[in-house]
């Protein structure tokens, strides 16, 4: 819904769902934007005739407001000094290995937490601009912390809920971040702050104590229940736990279309009919666990428990945030150990891993998950992970197994997964050989009741559940 007076409802996220890409010649074009959050909006927002604010992905693009499919897109510009300090620095710099447990050193950097506060005060006043009167603002994830505050202050007749689709770190990790203070402020500017798992929220709520001298509740946090509250001045500011998903249904019906079939099938022959198929789909980060499946992989090749001419591992990974240090080493290292198995393993025109840098688009995705016998999610830490979902999505025929770390969001959902500890290599080897032997009828069991998790709690079911908690008295 919208009006000449702005949107009703408005999504506020640190990207559009659609990026901007110069061509070499010069023209440009939009595509699909990677990751889960946007995996996981699109289709609602779609569907919900919101408006969208955010970055189209490339630095210096002054693009004016435009609609697409029924959608209403509001760019913010980014600077190229801005996409280094505030995007590439202080958010995936500093917050990203900060809230995923310190996996990797964070950085703290003033000159970069500048650039957040600048780039924060702009997102707020595009917001602002772009708002109906009373209008419904959902603000997500780690870019945005400090957008909650700033739009109340400009516009208090607002409804604003935050959304945070990564961990919220322990609270002794989140000590160490020297604006600490400032973030809590920033994320208590909402009505609403949701997280995916209620340790978070409580984590949250123990740091408005501790950090800004509030009185929240101290009853436990419930799923999608029971949300804490703080008082803040004459506002109660609620605090609850709401673990996203994935367009169930839509993956569900895309997986049985004849097309994906044939095309799963093609694939295994392209691979030359291997007895299993292995299979790995991330964005190319360090907190996925790229590095750790493949070392993996090689020991029980090297012990001689996998046969390297009866599997195929398949390793799709969409390039991500290339600027940024830590992923070059990362993108490195993940490369040479495939190279190193394929040297060891391989044979002429059969090498054991088929390594993808590259994104796919969702009907060649179905097919990999189609095709896959063994599927390996293994984050050292993930807010959710919805890959692990998309993939028990796809599998009505009740085939496949799924290899999931405890150190995913989505492990407290999915247990019926061959759930493993990602810092223990003997733990996931063995995982790996129970799914490539698995019993067919036992497998089926585990997928059975995988699927009845994932096809009852899709995103719709996270978005109203949020907004309803958002605006109690709202149907959406
Ligand atoms: P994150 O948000 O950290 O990237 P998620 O697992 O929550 O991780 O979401 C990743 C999304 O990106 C999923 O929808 C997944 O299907 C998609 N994706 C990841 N890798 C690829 C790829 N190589 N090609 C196409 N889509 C991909
Ligand atoms: O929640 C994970 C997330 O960081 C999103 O906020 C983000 O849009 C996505 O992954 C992809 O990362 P990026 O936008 O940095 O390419």
């Amino acid at each position: 819904m919208s009006s000449r007076n702005g949107s009703d409802f408005i999504v506020v996220a640190n990207r559009l769902p659609v990026d901007l890409e110069r061509l070499p010649d010069g023209s440009q074009r939009w595509k699909h934007s990677p990751g889960g959050l946007v995996s996981a909006l699109e289709p609602f927002l779609r569907n919900h005739k919101g408006a969208w604010v955010g970055w189209p992905g490339v630095p210096d693009a002054e693009v004016d407001d435009f609609e697409e499919d029924g959608l209403r897109l509001h760019p913010v510009t980014l600077t190229g000094a801005e996409v280094r300090d505030y995007y590439e620095g202080f958010s995936n710099g500093t917050l990203w290995p900060l809230y995923h447990d310190v996996v990797a050193p964070p950085v703290f950097d003033r000159t970069w937490w500048d650039a957040y506060v600048k780039v924060n005060h702009r997102f707020a006043e595009a917001t602002a601009q772009a708002a109906a009167p009373n209008a419904t603002v959902w603000i997500q994830d780690y870019q945005l912390q400090l957008v909650p505050a700033i739009l109340r202050e400009a516009r208090p007749d607002l409804r604003i809920g935050f959304f945070l689709h990564i961990p919220f770190p322990p609270t002794e990790l989140y000590m160490q971040l020297p604006w600490r203070a400032e973030i809590v402020r920033g994320l208590l500017g909402a009505d609403l702050v949701g997280f995916h798992r209620p340790g978070g929220a409580q984590n949250f709520l123990w740091l408005a104590r501790r950090l800004l001298g509030l009185e929240p509740t101290r009853g436990a946090v419930g799923v999608r229940t029971r949300p804490g509250v703080i008082q803040v001045g004459d506002r109660a500011v609620r605090v609850g736990a709401f673990p996203i998903s994935i367009d169930s249904a839509g993956l569900d019906t895309l997986a049985r279309k004849r097309e994906t079939v044939a095309r799963a099938q093609q694939i295994r022959a392209d691979l030359g009919n291997p007895k299993k198929i292995i299979l790995g789909v991330d964005r190319l980060d360090y907190t996925k666990g790229i590095d750790l499946r493949l070392n993996a992989l090689r020991e029980l090749l090297t012990e001689g428990r996998v046969d390297p001419s009866e599997v195929a591992m398949i390793q799709l990974a969409t390039p991500s945030r290339e600027r940024v240090e830590h992923y070059q080493r990362m993108r490195d290292e993940i490369e040479l150990t495939v190279s190193r198995i394929n040297g060891e393993f391989a044979r002429v025109g059969h090498p054991v891993v088929h390594y993808l840098h590259q994104s796919v688009d969702r009907a060649e995705l179905a097919a990999f998950f189609s095709a896959a016998d063994v599927m390996l999610v293994t984050p050292l830490r993930d807010g959710m992970n919805l890959v692990c979902k998309e993939y028990v999505a796809c599998r009505h025929d009740l085939g496949g197994a799924l290899v999931l770390s405890e150190f995913a969001g989505a492990a407290a959902e999915l247990t019926s997964s061959f759930l493993v500890n990602p810092h223990d290599l003997d733990g996931v080897k063995n995982a790996m050989h129970a799914a490539l032997t698995i019993d067919p009828a036992e497998g089926r069991r585990r997928m059975r009741a995988l699927r009845r998790q994932v096809l009852t709690h899709d995103v719709d079911r996270w978005a109203r559940s949020f907004l309803e908690a958002l605006d109690p008295e709202h149907h959406h």
